[in-house]
């Protein structure tokens, strides 16, 4: 399974790369502000930092403006993969870059006929998000289970699912158990994910003996 970095700071980044654990980068126009950074920067500067796929998110809502800035995301970096939220206008788009080998990302997919679609207009990836379906009490896994069985139905959709807007663990977990391709991550995430308190207590408990032996 993929494991990617939902952050715009460089800094994440390589400490996600330094675990193996920086298969690809997300980023959106909320994360690029908090990261305080230059848009183009960022991403040139993150691209640089992996081999995989940097999404870069459109602001433009119209075809044409979406294909524009699309192609000249594309320019920065060969990485680079342009992600699209869905629409219309985005699906039209995502067939265009597509057609012209610029990898889509169709972003904010919140129901399992989105998700359809966005392989019909041969999106490379989708980024169906969980925690926002959570908070409005519709349970964000049952849509991930969804799109796995109809991606699953039809063998020749070469889609990927990141699973994001992921808030726990056990998001990560559900997310491997139903056979997602990847999910994207905040690097607290990843502290979370690697710690166990019996593995704390268990090395707390053999540095203790180990003492005694000494
Ligand atoms: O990758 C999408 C993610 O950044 C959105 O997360 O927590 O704002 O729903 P959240």
């Amino acid at each position: 399974m993929k494991f990617f970095v939902d952050t715009a700071d460089v800094g994440d980044v390589k400490k996600a790369k330094a675990l193996g654990l920086a298969d690809g980068v997300t980023t959106n126009p909320t994360l690029i502000q908090k990261s305080g950074q230059d848009f183009k920067k960022a991403i040139v500067e993150i691209a640089r930092c992996i081999e995989g796929p940097v999404f870069t998110e459109v602001t433009r809502e119209d075809t044409q403006g979406i294909v524009k800035e699309g192609k000249e995301f594309a320019t920065w970096a060969s990485n680079v993969v342009v992600k699209i939220p869905i629409t219309q206008s985005g699906l039209e788009a995502t067939r265009i870059l597509e057609s012209e080998k610029i990898g889509t990302a169709l972003t904010l997919i919140f129901s399992p006929t989105q998700a359809l679609l966005a392989a019909k207009a041969g999106a490379s990836y989708i980024c169906p998000f969980v925690g926002r379906l959570d908070d409005i009490s519709s349970p964000g896994m049952d849509l991930i289970g969804q799109i796995v069985t109809i991606y699953s139905n039809f063998p020749e959709i070469q889609t990927e699912i990141i699973v994001a807007s992921i808030r726990t663990t056990v998001h990560v977990l559900e997310s491997a158990l139903m056979g997602a391709h990847g999910v994207t991550i905040p690097f607290k995430l990843i502290e979370q994910l690697a710690r166990h308190p019996l593995t704390d207590s268990g090395i707390s408990r053999f540095l203790e003996d180990w003492k005694k032996v000494r």
